[in-house]
């Protein structure tokens, strides 16, 4: 008996550290704008293309106070349709299993007004579709607030990227296509031009 309270005790003691110390995105007040340059649709290229996110602390909320506010990050995120089948880009609730947004791209103390800020789109991105998630963080280092660039089913105002290794890929396919036909016509011209000489003769 003894020994099931404890072990009771212990599984409640790990449990309520993990859900003490987890922070739940969809707890987060979206107290945050942020506005990103790529216009709705566009496809920008990793290692060439930029992308200017303008963020701080949304204005119109009155009733909002960034005194807890110590950190900034703006994030590139996946859309939906960039995560299907693929788990290690999927979106969980809890902010530490999060895969949604892989890749930071501001990392700073908290300023209440970013204006402009740009990043040349590393050329390690992968193809997908993209929105841009900004999140401030306290002393404890716990997201407590968020932004971004789309709605909250993250459907619109979405944005592409083409990958560096998806160029690669297609210019590859091309430059095969390119030789089998190559190779097709120097063979029919190789039969016409028997064909001929041999009329000929
Ligand atoms: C600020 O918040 C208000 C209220 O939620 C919202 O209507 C508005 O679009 C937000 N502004 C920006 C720039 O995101
Ligand atoms: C702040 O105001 C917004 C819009 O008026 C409201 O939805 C929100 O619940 C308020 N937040 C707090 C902490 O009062």
């Amino acid at each position: 008996m003894k020994s099931i309270v404890l072990k009771i005790s212990l599984i409640l003691f790990f449990l309520s550290k993990t859900i003490k110390g987890d922070v739940l995105f969809s707890s987060l007040p979206r107290s945050l704008f942020v506005v990103a340059s790529p216009m709705e649709g566009q496809v920008l290229k990793a290692s060439e293309d930029d992308i200017t996110v303008t963020f701080g602390l949304n204005q119109t909320l009155t009733n909002q106070t960034d005194g807890s506010y110590k950190k900034a990050k703006v994030k590139l995120c996946y859309a939906p349709v960039s995560q299907v089948d693929r788990k290690w880009r999927k979106t969980n609730d809890n902010l530490k299993k999060d895969k949604t947004c892989q890749f930071t791209i501001y990392d700073k103390p908290y300023e209440r007004n970013v204006e402009g800020f740009k990043w040349n789109i590393e050329k390690d991105l992968p193809t997908a579709t993209y929105f841009v998630r900004s999140y401030v963080y306290n002393d404890a280092d716990e997201a407590i607030a968020y932004g971004q660039t789309t709605n909250d089913k993250k459907t619109d105002n979405l944005f592409k990227i083409q990958g560096i290794s998806g160029r690669h890929v297609s210019v590859d396919i091309a430059s095969v296509c390119f030789s089998v036909f190559a190779l097709l016509s120097l063979v029919g011209f190789f039969f016409i031009e028997k064909r001929q000489s041999k009329v000929k003769s």
